[in-house]
């Protein structure tokens, strides 16, 4: 067999490899059969056109069989030889270290210890794809390991375009996912056209190749618990014994319980997928399973009598969770709902109701009534909501659609001014002033040498610079401060990492830049053994417009619009990243998002020192800007700090019309509309 580096280099093989059996991994579900008989062929063109003629007859039969069986064509038999993970940065055959160390990224997000459906190319969140076939991922790390410094890869939703002659500083390598003309962004358009194998919904992190395992979704969802139970509890009251009641022990929502008992309160976590339910306890994520609903109750009853810190997962449906713990008087304290409510018709949700099996089958066999059982199931899970925040509960939507699709399903969840929502999303009331209005969103950063002892090494620079800048800083931000310098000192404790040798923690421009360059000149003067890569998820100060998560806290209007997002992408561009990627999709779903980020690889260059600040700066100062703009008041108190300290940035500021002025005007046309 060829050597790893040689199997890279050759890229598509010279000879036909033979036809493979799929892995014992988990698997992607059959997509919907959407193409006519046309479009199957047009798929079939599409798939072929990476392989030489003489291959083709034989092919069209194998990749006609994967489209009517998954509903894609993957190419199975253009799997690797090799392992997939990521390997340390100067395994890998390159020309540029920076297109190394991209390699090292794209192979973590498909490690199948780290990716949802490794053979389907598919990192997390039911649908997140790295690449849309083998052929695709087989080219593009061909072409990374011969690209130079003064070349730049285009990526179409996975498709590897070419390389183009750029120059050193430009990134090595721009990638768009699922950018689609706006009038072809259904749901639906992304089965047929990802079908089609011309587009592919690249979530943030998957098709970004930022992914590091389940640990930026545990450091998310514990700020945000934190900093929900601040709002709820008294000034002398910690979390302990208090109650958090929410669903989903998925790819994502499995964090819940691992953050809740970080958080020091009870987490109650509804699962209807007993494998599901079951990995997480077996990997320690929950302390305990229960599967009969009296059980459950006492068994809170209990924890809330003496205190304690558990997380217990229910397996069973969060609606029954609901309704019971109202009529047992179970005072929840913190409620939300992670169920995969971006994709509610095709598995994501599952109806009161109907066994785990059965809705299964009905998704198969009766969409249309699967579709009904799902709405009617929304209408009751709203209502036993409403019933326990009338008694106190706070409920937050974490951004998994659940307020949009209970709305869109007739639920009772809008405001009396028939324009906002009931409660909420944790962006409205906790992130979004919190922290983006700040600056301060997802920082990360893979240590390329695969070293454990490197990750310590920048664990302590981390914790280090932001103990520092917080002396210094004003009172608006010093509880973010606190928070993620306890998160970096015990994060290790907490064994996150998965795959790639990785951390992350949310600091505000100075903290990422800060943070950065003390890595730069730690690899400068040896003291960190190879590069890192710098980055972010997409759900972030400035990188995402979505109206219903990371922007749902602009009330001027423009949260339905995607300037920020497509600014950043070419801001950050032309400033010093090593890869940009922009993308539709992501998080709440097909449609109802535009998403970027970028990774930028520290290599100890003093040039590098200057990407740094000039990158960072603008990746997070470009949103606050947006947010200021818009009239949020954290967002114009952090600009206007940002103006007085750094020389050239000149940002326009909004002037705030008192509200008398306007709420006479257009009084009987429109009297509900109200800008929050
Ligand atoms: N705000 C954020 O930062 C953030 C982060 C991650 C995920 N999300 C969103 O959260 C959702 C979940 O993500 P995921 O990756 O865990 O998805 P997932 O599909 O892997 O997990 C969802 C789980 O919910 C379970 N479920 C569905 N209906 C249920 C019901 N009625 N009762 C009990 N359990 C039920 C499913 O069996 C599944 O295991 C997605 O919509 C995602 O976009 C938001």
């Amino acid at each position: 067999m060829k050597s790893f580096k040689a199997q890279i280099l050759q890229g598509i093989p010279n000879s036909l490899p033979a036809k493979k059996q799929r892995g014992q991994v988990s698997h992607a579900p059959k997509r919907k059969d959407i193409l006519n008989s046309q479009e199957k062929q047009l798929a079939l063109r599409n798939a072929l056109r990476y392989f030489p003629e003489s291959w083709h007859k034989e092919l069209s039969v194998d990749f006609a069989e994967e489209l009517q069986t998954y509903g894609r064509i993957y190419m199975y038999r253009f799997m690797p030889e090799y392992k997939m993970y990521a390997r340390a940065v100067d395994e890998y055959p390159v020309q540029s270290v920076q297109a190394a160390a991209i390699m090292v990224m794209i192979q973590n997000n498909l490690d199948p210890a780290v990716a949802q459906h490794p053979e389907e190319l598919i990192t997390y969140g039911g649908n997140g794809a790295v690449f849309q076939n083998w052929a695709q991922y087989l080219l593009t790390m061909h072409y990374l390991a011969t690209m130079t410094n003064e070349q730049t890869l285009h990526i179409y939703s996975g498709h590897p375009m070419g390389l183009f002659p750029s120059s050193t500083d430009a990134p090595r390598v721009v990638v768009s996912n699922g950018m689609m003309i706006p009038n072809y962004s259904k749901p639906d358009d992304w089965e047929k056209f990802n079908a089609l194998g011309v587009t592919q919904f690249g979530q943030m992190t998957a098709g970004s190749y930022m992914y590091i395992g389940p640990q930026g979704i545990v450091h998310g969802t514990t700020i945000t618990v934190m900093n929900a139970f601040r709002k709820v509890l008294k000034k002398n009251e910690t979390p302990q014994g208090k109650l958090f009641l929410t669903s989903g022990l998925g790819g994502m929502s499995g964090a819940q319980p691992k953050a809740g008992n970080i958080c020091g309160c009870i987490t109650i976590c509804a699962e209807v997928n007993p494998e599901a339910a079951h990995k997480r306890h077996n990997q320690g994520w929950v302390d305990e399973l229960v599967t009969d609903i009296n059980v459950l109750v006492a068994r809170v009853k209990r924890a809330q009598q003496k205190k304690e810190v558990v997380s217990i997962a229910y397996i069973g449906n969060i609606v029954e969770v609901w309704e019971v713990f109202d009529i047992e008087n179970i005072h929840v304290h913190l409620g939300s709902d992670q169920t995969s409510l971006h994709n509610p018709w095709s598995g994501g949700y599952y109806p009161i109701g109907l066994s785990f099996e059965a809705a299964n089958q009905m998704i198969r066999d009766e969409p249309e009534t699967f579709k009904e059982k799902v709405k009617e199931s929304l209408r009751r899970h709203a209502e036993a909501i409403n019933r326990h925040t009338q008694k106190g509960t706070y409920f937050f939507d974490y951004g998994n659609a659940f307020l949009l699709e209970a709305s869109r399903a007739g639920g009772d969840v809008c405001s009396e001014n028939g324009t906002d929502f009931k409660y909420p999303s944790y962006v409205q009331d906790i992130l979004g002033p919190m922290c983006f209005d700040y600056g301060f969103g997802p920082f990360r950063w893979v240590c390329t040498s695969g070293k454990a002892e490197d990750l310590d090494k920048t664990d302590a620079i981390a914790a280090g610079i932001l103990e520092t800048i917080m002396k210094d800083a004003p009172k608006e931000i010093q509880q973010q401060l606190s928070d993620n310098i306890t998160w970096v000192k015990e994060a290790k404790k907490n064994k996150l990492v998965v795959g790639s040798q990785a951390r992350i923690l949310y600091a505000d421009a100075e903290g990422r830049m800060k943070i950065a360059q003390a890595f730069n000149q730690a690899i400068q003067k040896g003291e960190i053994s190879a590069p890192i890569v710098i980055g972010r998820d997409h759900h972030d100060v400035s990188g995402t417009d979505s109206p219903f998560r990371e922007t749902s806290n602009i009330y001027d209007g423009s949260k339905y619009t995607a300037d920020m997002a497509i600014h950043n992408v070419i801001g950050d561009s032309f400033r010093g990243a090593t890869w940009v990627s922009i993308h539709n999709g992501g998080g709440v779903g097909w449609g109802e998002v535009i998403n970027g980020g970028f990774g930028l690889v520290l290599d100890g260059k003093a040039e590098t020192e200057h990407k740094i600040k000039n990158m960072l700066f603008y990746d997070v100062n470009n949103g606050i800007a947006r947010r200021s703009w818009a009239r949020n008041k954290e967002a114009m108190f952090a600009i206007q700090r940002e103006m007085e300290r750094t020389q050239g940035l000149k940002v326009t500021l909004p002037n705030r019309v008192e509200d008398a002025i306007i709420e006479r005007l257009f009084k009987e046309d429109n009297p509900e509309c109200k800008e929050k």
